[in-house]
This record gives C-alpha cells, structure tokens and sequence, in this order.
C-alpha cells in the first residue's frame, strides 16, 4: 500500500494473444503510478463493445474495455482538470491499456465528472458508445432537425444511444432491429422500426442520412435507401466501393460534457443489458457477441 492508499497490485483483465476469449485472463498485476498528465483511477465500472477482442493491439498482453466510470486516485504532473477524489467517467485512447481492472491509467484530459443521475454501471456504459453516436450523426453524418435518418442495430450499443441523440436533434429516426429490439428501439425514440430480417431496403422512404453499426449485407441494403445528397457513415465497417465513411472514435473530453448535459436534461441515458463481475469477465465478453443484447454490456469491478 502506497502513503495514498493505492495497493500495490491489482486484478485486471489482460488478452494475451490477439482475436478471442482464449486469450483473456484475469491476473494480479502492479499498479503503475501516474506519468506525467495522466490519472490513476480507481475503477468502479468498466463496458464492453462487440469483437473489441479482434480490434488491432499495439501490446500484449492488453487490457481491454476503453470506457469505465471510477475516482481519481492519483494525478501524474501537470494534471489541472482533475484531482484525487474526483468522480469521473471516460473513453480512453485505444493506444494503451483500456479499464477492465481495479485501477486504470488514463489521460486526464478525456476524464469529464460522472453524470449525477447515472450510477457507476451505468456511466461507465455510456463513453464509447455515446460519443460513437454522437461523432457519427453529428460530425460524420452532419444530422440536422427535420431530417431522415435510418439507424441499424438501433437497439444494440451504440445504435440505441444514436437513436435517441438524433431524435432529440429533431430528426425522424427509422430504426433497424431484430426481433424485440424492435420494441426496445421504439422506447429509445425510433419513429419507425423496420426488422433487419424483412427487406427493409425496398420500403423504407429515402433517408437523409444512415447511420449503421451492424456492417455486412445490412449496411450495403441500408445503403441502397440513401435519397440524393444522403450521407452514409458506418462505426462497423467500411464498403469496397469508398462510398461510406467509415470512422474511429475519438476521447473528446467536450462532448462527452455535451452528453453528460443531455443526461441530465433527461433526454438520453445508456441502457445496461447486463452486468458481470471481473473474475467473469470472460462470460461477459461471450455475452458481447451474442445477439438479442439492449443496450451495453458491464463488468462491475467495484460494487
Ligand atoms: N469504429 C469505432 O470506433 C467503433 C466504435 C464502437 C463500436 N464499433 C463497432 O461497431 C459495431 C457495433 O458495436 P456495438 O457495441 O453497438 O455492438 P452491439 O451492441 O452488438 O450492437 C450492434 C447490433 O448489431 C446487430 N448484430 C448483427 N450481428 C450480430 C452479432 N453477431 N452479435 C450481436 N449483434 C449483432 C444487433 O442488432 P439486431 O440483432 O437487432 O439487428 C446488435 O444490436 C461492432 O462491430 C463494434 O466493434 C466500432
């Protein structure tokens, strides 16, 4: 234990070899001390995104899940925006280790205050893939009030916060789901659902914008429903022909501020679909990849 409290060692999740469950285990590890502009924060909750296993690492082992809620534990130098105690949330870069352990490193600077009307499960479920959706409909998609916009996988990750960040633009959301999430996207805010499984492209009206987080042969139908000037952006993939644009996600510590202020205006909130401790962390990394998820997927590492 250092003179502040923080452990020595910790538990942390670390994939060893790149692409799958296989290479996940949960180890004690040392806790780093803070270099210079980064914080040490003592993690309450960190969220998974679908196939982040498969994601290209630059390191291993590596720590995955890049978005968490926790409290500052300790500042390296130069650190202004954020002290010891602070209740934070983030997305951290995907240069370095993500969150799914008890004390993370992470650049101050992307670190915004929690939400006061989310708890830690659900503020660490919000980072990556509220500001996915926003970067997305918003700089990407460039989204304005009174348009039309189909959103696939409107009841997963990402797509069910998009769905209620372009209906409280003002857009018309046409919402694209399987089964129940047709329901769950139409209590997100979705005008419309039409059901991936249908040919959704032959009767939907032409859109504005699509925004797609499924890739495959739903973002090559989703497509085809762009009207004249239509822009198509995709966080899943890109297509062979150049037509959609394809992005990263970036840590913007101002909008996450931005959604933290749409939180408690009430007008978004990130659903759990469950929750699993971080010695499961392995089930809950399974569950990511299944299909009939509403909303984010949580490894609560400290109750
Ligand atoms: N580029 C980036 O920066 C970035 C950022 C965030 C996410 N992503 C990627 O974007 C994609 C979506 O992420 P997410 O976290 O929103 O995923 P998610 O929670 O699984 O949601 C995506 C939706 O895709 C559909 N789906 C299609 N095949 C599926 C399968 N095999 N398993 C589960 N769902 C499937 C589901 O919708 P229906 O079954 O209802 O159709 C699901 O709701 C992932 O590939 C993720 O890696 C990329």
């Amino acid at each position: 234990m250092t003179a502040e409290g923080i452990p020595r060692t910790m538990r942390a999740v670390r994939l060893h070899a790149p692409g799958g469950l296989d290479g996940l285990a949960v180890e004690e590890i040392a806790v780093e001390q803070p270099a210079d502009g980064d914080a040490l924060v003592r993690v309450h909750a960190a969220a998974i995104t679908r196939d982040e296993l498969e994601w290209p690492v630059d390191r291993l082992p590596a720590i995955p899940s890049y978005e968490m809620s926790g409290v500052v534990a300790a500042v390296g130098a130069g650190v202004t925006g954020v002290a010891p105690g602070d209740e934070v949330y983030g997305l951290t870069g995907f240069d370095r280790d993500g969150a799914a352990c008890e004390y993370a490193l992470v650049p101050a600077g992307v670190l915004a205050p929690r939400p006061r009307a989310l708890d830690g499960v659900e503020a660490a479920a919000l980072p990556l893939a509220g500001l996915s959706a926003w970067q997305g409909l918003v700089e990407h998609g460039r989204l304005q009030r009174g348009e039309r916009v189909l959103i696939t996988g409107a009841a997963g990750g990402v797509g069910h916060l998009a769905v209620q960040l372009a209906h409280r633009r003002g857009a018309h959301v046409v919402g694209v789901a399987s089964g129940e999430g047709a329901t769950a996207a139409r209590g997100f805010g979705a005008d419309e659902v039409v059901d991936r499984a249908a040919r959704f492209d032959e009767i939907v009206a032409p859109v504005d914008v699509v925004f797609d987080t499924v890739g495959g042969d739903v973002l090559a139908r989703a497509a085809s429903v762009l009207g004249d000037g239509g822009r198509l952006v995709s966080v899943a993939e890109g297509l062979p022909d150049g037509s959609a644009t394809y992005f990263v996600v970036e840590p913007r510590r101002g909008e996450l501020v931005e959604l933290t202020r749409l939180v408690e205006e009430g007008a978004l909130r990130p659903a759990v679909d469950s929750v699993f401790a971080l010695s499961d962390a392995r089930a809950a990394f399974e569950r990511s990849l299944r299909p009939g998820k509403r909303g984010k997927v949580v490894i609560s590492v400290r109750p």
